[in-house]
């Protein structure tokens, strides 16, 4: 516990481009503007605020396909607006890098329906647009309403996904790492080369899921690839995960149970040749706040009559892959084994769950720890989850939009910082740098360093790399 005494706590903005995201239902409340969210000044506005609170990032959470499970149908997600519409988060990031300097942006794109070569291009370009505060949110998706949308037969196998995946990443840090050399821009008028040749590199792939071959449109940004972030939690998505994110968000439980799967966490990756703290440890919140611990609790109380449980247990029907209509508050949920999220269908076979107990997780509309009380209190617990677990920090989703990252800044920001906490300025940097202090780019330990193009191509190691001289 002492180790962890100065350590700063991150924090995230968790939101999603859509109404309804965690806390399903308080769209209805009456200061609630998340209805704007296909509007740029919703986004940018949200931006500026989190930069004034020092967010370290905005997490933008996505979802390919709608959640049809529930009721089996769509009726409940069309009327409470359970992430339906939902639009593409990448869209937004252009326009509020332009309003902020430090605010990081981690999206999450699904890659079992992305070209890797297309997907490369587009998270590089956002690199060097937002002068490196990119980061990506790896998913393989959990729907059968996705892999039908897009034309295939259904979702595929759950390790198979993370099979895919493996291969999608070593295809794009290929692109990212391995196709240009940090020099080969020049932008010699005089001479009238703008890119040395010689320092531009074809690259090949032909693996079971993906071929490429050729040059990468794009040359390196600053941080080439983006900040990786991923939620394996499964036996596969864990190993996945501890090989390749650099940050990992983890369901929240008890203390003790989130305790031991940092360790868990820790331990594999180490067992995979990095450092242990070379994956930030993230946890989703919710927090309700106020002047006092009674005017919180106020504020609680009227959120709730807003907020939706049945929409939170529709959302959860759908990561689960079974249907929790058909119970009665009083059943106890049969474990089914399912295709979706394995991790968090896995609950069912270890306690006892009915659906009233799941009701009362969801009181807020969504299945995030909440932390109700005064900046004081809520500071006062988040650092004693932090010190007792050993997760880096947190990932805050909005309640009622925007007024509580408005609280959470004017009221429990201040507190953190007071204990020494929380950050008082930024650190200048890549978005990278500012988590790791080490640089724009990956560590020398993450498995894409066997994919980087070195410095003079002749001397290169690289059997897979094929020097380009056109
Ligand atoms: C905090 C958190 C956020 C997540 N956000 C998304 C998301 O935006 N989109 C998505 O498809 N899956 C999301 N997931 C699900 C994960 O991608 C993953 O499926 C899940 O953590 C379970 O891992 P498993 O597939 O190894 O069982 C999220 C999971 C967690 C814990």
């Amino acid at each position: 516990m002492t180790n962890n005494i100065h350590k700063k706590i991150i924090l995230n903005a968790f939101d999603m481009n859509s109404v309804g995201h965690i806390n399903h239902g308080l769209w209805t409340h009456p200061r609630d503007e998340s209805y704007r969210f296909n509007q740029l000044n919703y986004w940018t506005e949200l931006a500026q605020t989190l930069e004034t609170g020092l967010f370290d990032g905005l997490f933008i959470a996505d979802i390919t396909g709608v959640y049809d499970v529930y009721q089996n149908g769509i009726d409940l997600t069309l009327k409470e607006s359970i992430q339906l519409p939902s639009h593409d988060p990448s869209t937004l990031v252009s326009a509020m890098a332009a309003v902020t300097k430090n605010l990081g942006f981690g999206i999450t794109v699904n890659l079992s329906y992305e070209s890797p070569y297309q997907f490369a291009r587009r998270f590089s370009s956002l690199d060097h647009l937002t002068q490196g505060r990119i980061g990506w949110n790896i998913v393989t998706g959990y729907l059968d309403s996705a892999a039908k949308l897009v034309g295939q037969a259904g979702l595929k196998d759950h390790d198979l996904r993370y099979e895919q995946a493996e291969e999608f990443l070593e295809l794009a840090y290929k692109f990212w790492e391995g196709s240009w050399e940090d020099d080969a821009i020049i932008i010699d008028k005089e001479n009238r080369i703008f890119t040395r040749p010689e320092k531009v590199h074809a690259i090949q792939h032909y693996g079971k899921f993906y071929q490429s071959q050729g040059v990468f449109q794009v040359s390196p940004s600053i941080q080439r690839t983006p900040v990786l972030f991923q939620a394996g939690a499964s036996p596969k998505g864990l190993e996945f995960a501890t090989k390749h994110s650099e940050a990992m968000f983890i369901g929240a439980d008890t203390p003790e149970k989130v305790k031991a799967q940092v360790e868990k966490i820790r331990a594999q990756t180490i067992a995979q040749g990095r450092h242990a703290q070379d994956i930030k440890i993230l946890v989703g919140i919710s927090v309700v706040t106020a002047e006092t611990d009674a005017l919180a609790q106020e504020k609680y109380n009227e959120y709730l009559k807003y907020a939706s449980p049945e929409a939170g247990l529709a959302h959860f029907s759908s990561s689960i892959g079974f249907d929790l209509s058909k119970y009665q508050d009083s059943e106890t949920i049969p474990y089914q084994k399912s295709n979706s999220i394995v991790s968090v269908n896995q609950r069912f076979k270890e306690n006892k769950v009915t659906i009233a107990d799941l009701k009362a997780q969801h009181a807020l509309g969504g299945r995030y720890p909440l932390f109700i009380g005064s900046g004081a209190s809520v500071a006062e617990q988040l650092i004693h989850f932090i010190d007792e677990t050993g997760i880096d920090g947190f990932n805050l989703t909005r309640t009622v939009a925007p007024e509580s990252h408005h609280d959470f800044i004017r009221y429990v920001i201040p507190e953190l910082q007071q204990r020494g906490r929380y950050k008082t300025e930024y650190a200048q940097g890549s978005l990278r740098h500012k988590l790791f202090q080490q640089g724009d780019r990956l560590s020398k330990q993450h498995p894409a360093q066997q994919f980087r193009c070195h410095q003079h191509a002749e001397t290169s190691t690289l059997s897979h790399l094929d020097k380009h001289t056109a």
